[in-house]
């Protein structure tokens, strides 16, 4: 565990007034945050929409000037979309809560009193490792059951009903007196963190336009990034509350976990007051009246403007599309639970899905298998067996990789939107694995004589760092991007829920096997995650098709899924039918009757 070993073990009597220091800096944090997200809209509030263009009508605006309508993309087009800006970074108060929530327990599970009040799981007591996995098990199934709830009660009560699940188990852990209480509470909020996981970046990738759709994603990123480390901080503060030797306070561990209902409450409070619903929801579930005036006040255009109207049109397509295309497969399915089991059915058989949903869950994958949460979660230990002798040395290179992580993942919301997804991968994953082969080359060659090397083992510490700068940029944030773009509505939550849970499930892995590997293969732990760091640079280079600027309703385009007669007359159709209704010309006639049919199926389902 991260704090093994670290001064936060030496067992002093020095008291500190930190129990009022920590609650403190970390309310100031929260708030910077919070203010740092309204200041932006504050100032930006005011500035015209200067992506407006000057076409006459709707249907003159071909998808091709749609995309460019939106204007530029990263730091600058967040900045003008200031709306865009604040609801994601808002949002990604989730991210927070996971990146605070994988970081908080190392901390605590080597305070004193932890220890004493918790014998098997504290210290090196036999169910440690346990208790850190169960909150991913949690996590994994919160993705999957995420799934049918954001479809049926919407992406944003899907979270607030995360954010619920989320504090029972805060309450729980915080409040635990024993071990019962402590995995009950670390598998409730798991499952919270999981639904967080998969619904904030559905969320925001549904309500950001084309042109911002990575930069906003990254958000979550960045905010996973700054809860590691602040919760790592944190924990350094508060096991100095009653002194870190034998009078440590209860306070000491229970606090950091209380503390995580702040940000929770936010989010649950948000997702009633501050979040609107995805327009994208909206419209699939037939409420696009609110669709139109929700895309109008993120655009910040009125509903008439072509850009509003031309988009609103593209997410009705793509929507009526995917409706269509279930009624015509399967006349059978009326009731939501058959839809879903056909929609779940389809992921797996349709060729197009299935590349996806492979390309999804891989990326997951693959984000684990870089080795990352091997880093976040055994860095001290790493950093001790590469010769970096002394708690605070070790100690104070798990703090560099905390901050490294923050500061990298800044770049990326700059670069995902504009030199797309490929080639910040391929970048990253190109210098990760030369990371891990120079730090496995050191390991192998230094094992035995570490101290004799001091340099060596700095060298070894800065490729460490290394890495983690280059995993924040790219996979760090890419593996959320991607599978919130590539699915049609139909099936997106479905598909994100089975990718999310695929990255938990990985992660579980990882923490189980990284200890077993450091003592057993040693050095070869990092050839490990070197082949793996390859095989995503290998996989990225020769398989991955270029997302960045793609409107999601025309990502079927890069994966055959438009392919074929039936698909084009259908997608004509229904093409033609918007057209007719944007022109206010009743559609309702007998030739183009699936239209009425369609929408009370609609209706019905939700
Ligand atoms: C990963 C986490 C990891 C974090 C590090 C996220 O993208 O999913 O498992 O701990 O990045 O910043």
């Amino acid at each position: 565990m991260p704090f093994a070993n670290c001064p936060a073990t030496k067992r002093s009597r020095i008291r500190h007034p930190l129990y009022i220091f920590c609650p403190l800096l970390f309310c100031t944090l929260l708030l910077c945050y919070i203010l740092l997200s309204s200041a932006f809209v504050t100032k930006m509030s005011n500035e015209k929409a200067d992506q407006m263009i000057r076409s006459s009508s709707v249907e003159e605006m071909s998808s091709v000037d749609l995309d460019s309508a939106f204007g530029p993309s990263g730091f600058r087009g967040l900045v003008r979309s200031s709306n865009i800006l604040f609801y994601s970074l808002f949002a990604s108060l989730g991210g927070f809560l996971f990146g605070y929530d994988q970081g908080v327990i190392s901390g605590v599970l080597v305070m004193r009193d932890f220890e004493k009040r918790f014998p098997r799981v504290g210290g090196n007591g036999d169910l440690q490792g346990w208790v850190v996995s169960i909150m991913q098990l949690g996590a994994f199934v919160g993705a999957l059951i995420n799934s049918p709830l954001a479809d049926r009660f919407s992406r944003r009560y899907s979270i607030a009903v995360a954010c619920v699940a989320f504090l029972i188990g805060s309450v729980l852990q915080a409040g635990a007196i024993d071990n019962s209480m402590l995995f009950i509470g670390r598998f409730i909020g798991g499952i919270g963190l999981g639904q967080i996981s998969m619904g904030v970046p559905l969320w925001i990738g549904e309500i950001a336009p084309p042109n911002l759709r990575g930069s906003a994603v990254t958000l979550q990123q960045f905010a996973i990034a700054c809860g590691i480390m602040i919760s790592f901080w944190l924990d350094y503060g508060t096991q100095y509350i009653g002194g870190i030797g034998e009078g440590q306070s209860q306070l000491a561990w229970r606090l950091p976990f209380a503390l995580r209902v702040i940000p929770a409450i936010a989010l649950l409070i948000g997702c009633f007051f501050i979040l609107p619903f995805s327009p994208r929801w909206l419209v699939k579930v037939r409420r696009e009246h609110e669709a139109l005036a929700v895309l109008s006040r993120l655009r910040k255009l009125p509903e008439n403007h072509p850009i509003v109207q031309a988009e609103i049109m593209q997410i009705k397509a793509g929507a009526r599309f995917d409706a269509l295309t279930i009624k015509e497969k399967f006349p059978n399915a009326k009731t939501s639970a058959q839809i879903a089991y056909q929609q779940y059915k389809e992921l797996f058989t349709q060729k197009h899905l299935a590349k996806r949903l492979f390309v999804a869950c891989f990326l997951q994958f693959l984000q684990q298998f870089t080795g990352v949460n091997a880093i976040i979660y055994y860095a001290p230990k790493m950093f001790k067996s590469i010769g970096l002798s002394g708690n605070s040395v070790s100690l104070l290179a798990t703090g560099v990789v905390g901050i490294i992580n923050v500061v990298a993942t800044v770049p990326a919301i700059g670069i995902v939107d504009n030199y797309g997804r490929r080639v910040v991968l391929m970048f990253g994953a190109i210098f990760m694995s030369l990371s891990h082969f120079i730090i496995a080359t050191l390991y192998a060659i230094y094992e035995h004589s570490w101290a004799e090397h001091l340099f060596a083992g700095w060298a070894a510490a800065a490729f460490v760092w290394f890495f983690v700068f280059n995993f924040a940029y790219s996979v760090g944030c890419i593996a959320w991007i991607y599978p919130t773009e590539i699915f049609p509505l139909g099936v997106r939550a479905q598909a994100m829920g089975i990718a999310i849970s695929v990255n938990w499930i990985s992660n579980f892995v990882i923490g189980l096997i990284t200890p077993i590997m450091l003592n057993h293969i040693k050095f070869g732990t990092f050839y490990f995650f070197f082949a793996f760091t390859m095989v995503l640079f290998c996989w990225v280079m020769f398989f991955l098709p270029e997302t960045k600027g793609v409107p999601m309703e025309e990502m079927d385009k890069l994966w055959g899924g438009s392919e074929g007669k039936e698909t084009a007359d259908r997608m004509g159709r229904i093409q033609n039918e918007l057209k007719c209704e944007s022109r206010n010309v009743p559609i309702y006639s007998k030739t183009s009757s699936y239209s009425d049919d369609l929408d009370i199926e609609m209706q019905e389902q939700y």
